[in-house]
């Protein structure tokens, strides 16, 4: 099964997606880690991927696509996988259908999209900076990142919706709670 779990930035994709990854026994792919892991080098590619970080940039589609198919093309994505973060714009979302049929003869079968509230997303994103310290973590950044969320993400809504994929959940509640809605989208 190949699911894709969309939200902005604080909804709860990563935590939901570990979660669900691990019970499905499927990678977990998340852009956002291999990202980071490429901006820790100190190459002159890693120092211009940490920059679009910080700024709360996207990364270019593609840098996201050369990452994702020597990922998806490893032995263990052969019975599917789960992509927490992207794709984050259309051409992202064709490219991944695209390179998963090339592959796998497969497309993804489940695109969940998580619903949280502006105010929530500022209030988890506030704690993660003071726990965590993450680069894009700050309030300026994080505002940039639901500005470019709305404009170039939530128009993938309709590229899952025309192939009947798509699934919304309400991302408000405890851990457990959002997990059992995942739940009961899953065959
Ligand atoms: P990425 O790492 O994907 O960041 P993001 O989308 O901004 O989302 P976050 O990781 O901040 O939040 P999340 O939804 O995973 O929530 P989490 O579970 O952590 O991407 C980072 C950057 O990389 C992007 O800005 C962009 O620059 C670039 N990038 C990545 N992918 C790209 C792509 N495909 N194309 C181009 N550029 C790309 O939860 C957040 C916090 O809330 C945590 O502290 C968690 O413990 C807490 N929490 C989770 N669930 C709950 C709950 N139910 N109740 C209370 N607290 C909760
Ligand atoms: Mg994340």
């Amino acid at each position: 099964m190949h699911i894709v779990m969309i939200g902005p930035p604080g909804s709860g994709k990563g935590t939901q997606s570990k979660r669900l990854a691990e019970s499905l026994g499927i990678p977990h792919l998340s852009t956002g880690d291999m990202l980071r892991e490429v901006g820790r080098s100190e190459t002159a590619m890693g120092k211009r991927v940490a920059l679009v970080l910080e700024k709360g940039n996207l990364a270019s589609d593609d840098l996201i696509m050369d990452l994702l198919s020597e990922r998806i093309a490893q032995p263990d994505c052969a019975g599917g996988c789960l992509f927490d973060g992207v794709p984050r714009t259309e051409a992202q979302a064709r490219a991944i259908d695209e390179l998963l049929e090339k592959q796998q003869q497969r497309q993804v079968s489940l695109a969940i999209e998580m619903q949280v509230p502006d105010e929530e997303l500022v209030r988890r994103v506030a704690e993660r900076q003071a726990n965590e310290g993450r680069s894009d973590d700050t309030p300026e950044t994080l505002r940039r990142r639901l500005k470019i969320f709305q404009e170039q993400t939530v128009p993938i809504r309709e590229y899952y919706q025309a192939r009947n994929v798509l699934s919304t959940i309400d991302g408000l509640g405890t851990l457990d709670e959002v997990t059992a809605r995942i739940r009961k989208l899953l065959p």
